[in-house]
């Protein structure tokens, strides 16, 4: 038998020690949060991604009153960076969210596992790793690559 420690390095920042590039992203992705639309869960969720060329782009998560037909903000974004601009890498990805008292989390906001599999694969597209911003108010998560949130993670290679 054979055990396998895997550990991911998770580097807690408040706001004040966060870059001009991260502060930037951070504010953005708290903006995006006010036009999300999220009439069933209240809960508001807004993305920003940097690409390899300076440009931002914006997003939020969008729900359906059929509800596995809404999309998390984190894809909406992806999605929609990949879909305008597709020969430029995604540097960087940060999110942040309201609850239903519409304050921003005190926790660092999570994303789900299907987003963390487009995550990994945005990744990859990009051949470098794609930092990832969590913003809470308590302090913002950062991790390195975005690969480190889905250990074993099933990609292209096994097809
Ligand atoms: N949601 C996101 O947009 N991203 C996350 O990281 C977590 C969850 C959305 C999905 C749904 O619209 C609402 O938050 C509640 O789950």
């Amino acid at each position: 038998m054979e055990e396998i420690d895997i550990k991911i390095k998770v580097t807690k920042k408040s706001d004040n020690e966060l870059t001009e590039d991260e502060k930037t992203l951070v504010e953005k992705a708290k903006n995006a949060t006010f036009r999300s639309y999220a009439p069933y869960s209240h809960f508001c969720v807004g993305a920003a991604v940097l690409l390899e060329d300076g440009t931002i782009v914006t997003g939020n998560n969008q729900e359906n009153s059929a509800y596995p037909s809404g999309l998390c903000a984190e894809r909406t974004t992806i999605f929609y960076a990949n879909s305008q601009y597709p020969n430029l890498k995604v540097k960087c990805l940060c999110i942040a969210a309201r609850d239903s008292s519409g304050k921003f989390t005190s926790r660092p906001i999570s994303p789900c596992g299907a987003c963390r599999q487009v995550m990994s694969e945005t990744e990859d597209r990009g051949k470098e790793p794609m930092k990832v911003i969590l913003y809470g108010t308590e302090g913002n998560y950062i991790i390195n690559s975005a690969k480190d949130l889905l250990p074993v993670s099933f990609d292209a290679s096994f097809l």
